[in-house]
C-alpha cells in the first residue's frame, strides 16, 4: 500500500481496520453537515487511484445467490461502486443498471465493463433524490449500502420495495452491529448497521426466503478485508 493510501486510511472513518480503529472517527453528534463518508467527495477520492477499492471479484454472497437469477433480467445494483458486483451480473448475461453517485466510480465500472467485453448501464446519481421508478426491476442488489443512516435507509428500503416488479428478488449484505468491534470495514456508526429485526420490519410486505447473521472472512480489496459480522437477505415482492 503507498503511503497516500495509507494517510487515506488513516483519516478517513469508512474501510478496513485502520480507519475503524481510530478514536477520532465518533461522529458529530448534532451535526447536519453529512459524514465524510456519505459525501460524494470522499468517494472520488477513495476511487481515485488505478486500484479497485473493493477488487474486482464479486462479492460472496452475491455470487452464491446468482443461480437465482435468469439472464436477460433486469437487475439495479445499488450504490455499485467500481462496478465488481454489476460486472459479474453483467457477466452471467443479466441486463445491469449499476447505480452510484460517485462519477469516478462509475467511470472505473465502465471501464472494468469494457475490459472484459461485457456492458453495463451505468447511472451517476444519490439514491436519495434519484428516481427509481415503480416495478422496473426483477432484482435489485444491495451490497454494502450502509452509508445510509436510519432516515435515508427508510427511503431506501421503501424505494427497493416499490422498484422491483412483482416476484422481484432483493439481495443484500451488510453489517451488524458487531462490526463496529471487528472494525475490517463499514462506517463506525452503530444506527447505520442492520439487525434481524430490522430487516424482518423492513421488508415485512416481501416473503423472506432467506436471513441470515454469520460471521465471516472478508477479502474484497483494502476496503472490506478481515473477520466481519455479517447479515444476508434473500427476499421476494
Ligand atoms: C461501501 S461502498 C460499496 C460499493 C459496492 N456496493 C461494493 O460492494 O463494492 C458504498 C458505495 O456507496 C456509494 N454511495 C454513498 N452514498 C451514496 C448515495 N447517497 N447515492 C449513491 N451512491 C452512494 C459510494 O460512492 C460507494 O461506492
Amino acid at each position: 500500500m503507498c503511503n497516500n493510501e495509507e494517510d487515506q486510511l488513516n483519516q478517513k472513518p469508512y474501510g478496513a481496520d485502520r480507519e475503524m480503529g481510530s478514536s477520532s472517527l465518533s461522529p458529530p453528534s448534532q451535526s447536519h453537515a453529512p459524514l465524510d463518508f456519505q459525501a460524494e467527495s470522499f468517494w472520488d477520492q477513495r476511487y481515485s487511484t488505478d486500484e479497485y477499492f473493493f477488487g474486482l471479484e464479486p462479492n460472496e454472497f452475491l455470487r452464491s445467490q446468482t443461480h437465482q437469477l435468469t439472464p436477460g433480467q433486469k437487475v439495479l445494483a445499488l450504490a455499485d461502486g467500481e462496478g465488481r458486483n454489476g460486472v459479474w451480473l453483467a457477466q452471467q448475461g443479466l441486463d445491469v443498471l449499476s447505480v452510484d453517485f460517485s462519477p469516478i466510480a462509475i467511470a472505473k465500472a465502465q471501464r472494468f465493463a469494457a475490459s472484459l467485453g461485457v456492458t453495463l448501464t451505468t447511472e451517476v446519481a444519490d439514491l436519495g433524490t434519484w428516481d427509481w421508478g415503480v416495478e422496473r426491476f426483477d432484482a435489485i442488489v444491495a451490497i454494502f449500502i450502509q452509508f445510509a443512516g436510519p432516515a435515508l435507509r427508510t427511503v431506501i428500503f421503501q424505494k427497493i420495495q416499490a422498484a422491483l416488479k412483482p416476484g422481484g428478488l432483493l439481495l443484500l449484505q451488510g453489517y451488524t452491529p458487531r462490526q463496529l468491534e471487528f472494525k475490517t470495514g463499514g462506517p463506525p456508526l452503530v444506527e447505520n448497521m442492520y439487525t434481524t429485526e430490522l430487516l424482518q420490519e423492513s421488508f415485512s410486505n416481501m416473503e423472506i426466503l432467506h436471513l441470515l447473521e454469520h460471521d465471516a472472512r472478508l477479502s474484497e480489496g483494502i476496503g472490506h478485508n478481515g473477520m466481519s459480522a455479517l447479515i444476508d437477505l434473500v427476499g421476494r415482492k
